[in-house]
Formats: structure tokens, sequence, C-alpha cells
């Protein structure tokens, strides 16, 4: 699963990067955590049908605001290819930057949608996050509950089964207005606005919203 281009660092940063903090992973091969409803964990090759037919039910949703529902899983050999890059990626923790997670029903083990952690960056031990939710289960407070785990995950420190980032970043469109409302619901801040730079098919340039919560503050509201 690809997101949204993330916002673009500047030519200095790509051509000269730093080691900054030198945060470095955890053992990524078996990702997997829960909240109330929900199991959030790494793809296997077994969930190629599934997540297969849940895009492909779901791709008017997700087109608008997922770049990649265009042109990915059109056939099921793309979903397969894009979960064993998933499993790849985090086989390689000197390089790893994304990986997107599966959100399955704790109680049912139905596929739900997607989430993840993308463009991480060493420097800063940041990430940006992202999620979707099956169109049948929109509404029921589903991306809100996986999208404040996956934070809690990536913030948590490395001893207590965390990514130990110090920084999560959230885009969208303020078209979006599902997204922006779960991303309200974190009750994390909103951190910039960027007019019309983001391309929405059907609607045209948008402005792109951007929030930020750093571990003190999100482990300040909850505790780990
Ligand atoms: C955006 C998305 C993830 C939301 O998933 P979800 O499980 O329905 O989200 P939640 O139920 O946790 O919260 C959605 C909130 O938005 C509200 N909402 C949804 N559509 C709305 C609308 N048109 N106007 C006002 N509020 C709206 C819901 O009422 C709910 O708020 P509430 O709990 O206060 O009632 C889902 O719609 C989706 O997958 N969309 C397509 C992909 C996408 O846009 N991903 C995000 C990219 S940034």
């Amino acid at each position: 699963m690809r997101y949204a281009p993330a916002m673009a660092r500047c030519d200095s940063e790509i051509k000269y990067p730093q080691e900054g903090l030198g945060w470095r992973p955890p053992d990524l091969t078996k990702i997997r955590f829960e909240s109330d409803r929900l199991i959030i964990r790494a793809y296997e090759l077994t969930d190629v049908d599934a997540v297969y037919n849940a895009v492909n039910t779901c791709r008017p949703e997700l087109r608008p605001w997922m770049p990649w529902a265009a042109a990915d899983h059109l056939e099921p050999a793309s979903t397969a290819q894009y979960i064993t890059t998933q499993i790849m990626n985090t086989r390689k923790p000197d390089t790893w930057v994304n990986v997107g997670l599966g959100i399955f029903h704790k109680d049912t083990g139905e596929f739900m949608g997607g989430t993840g952690v993308h463009d991480v960056r060493r420097d800063t031990a940041s990430c940006e996050t992202g999620y979707w939710i099956v169109t049948p289960h929109t509404g029921k407070g589903y991306a809100t509950e996986a999208c404040k785990r996956t934070i809690d995950w990536a913030l948590a420190p490395q001893d207590k089964q965390g990514l130990g980032l110090r920084r999560v970043r959230i885009f969208c469109s303020q078209h979006n207005i599902a997204s922006v409302k779960v991303i309200e619901k974190l009750g994390i801040r909103k951190e910039v606005e960027m007019k019309d730079d983001y391309w929405i098919e059907g609607i045209g340039c948008t402005t792109r919203l951007g929030w930020g919560v750093m571990a003190d503050e999100w482990h300040a509201k909850q505790p780990i």
C-alpha cells in the first residue's frame, strides 16, 4: 500500500543525510499489536486474496484519497507483490523506510483495512502514518482505534515493544472530512496548512493539512 506523497525533504537533506538522532529500528520480523477490537499486524502471503478483494470492493471510495488505489491491486499478482514488498521491508533494518500493516477484526479475523508507518526518518526518529477502512465498516470508529494504536506502537519505547520513535506525522486533504475527523478525535496538534498542495481526482487542487505529535506529548495523555 502506498500513501499520498509525504512532505518533500529539501535537496540538501537528501544529498547530505545526517546521522541526527541515529534512531535504529527494533526487530520488525513479527509486527503485531492489538486494540480493543482490532489486531494490527504485518501482512502474510496468505492475506493476498482478502486484501485484493477488499481493495477492489472499496476502490471507488479509496481512489480519491489514496493515489495507489488508481493503479495498484488490479490483479492478485499486484497484491502479492505489494505484500511481498512489505514483508521484505521488515528484513532490511538499515534501509527500511516504510511498512504497510493489515488491520484485522479480533473476533472474526476479517480484513478491515490498512495502516502502517511511512517515510521513517532515522535522523529525527520520526515517521508518517495513514489508514483506510473497508467501506462496509466505516463509521464505526475503526480508523480512530487503529490509528491511535499505531501511534502508540510507533512512539512506545523499544523495550516496551514499540518502535521507539520520537514523532509521528499525518497528512490529508482538507476535503477528506472523515479523515480530518479521525485525526481531530486523536487530539493531536495541527501543524501545517499547505494551500492547493494536493491534487485530488474529481476535485482538483486541495489544501493539504498536516498534524504532528511528539512521544512525550502522546504519553502524557495516554501513559504507556
Ligand atoms: C477516512 C476513513 C479511514 C475513516 O474511517 P472510519 O473507520 O469511518 O473512521 P471513524 O469511524 O474512526 O471516524 C470517522 C468520523 O468521521 C465522521 N464522518 C464521516 N464522514 C463524514 C462527513 N461526510 N461529514 C462529517 N463527518 C463525517 C464520522 O461520523 C466519524 O466521526 P464520529 O465518530 O464523531 O461520528 C475511511 O472513510 C476511509 O478509509 N476512507 C478512504 C481512504 C481514506 O480517505 N484514508 C485516509 C487518507 S488521509
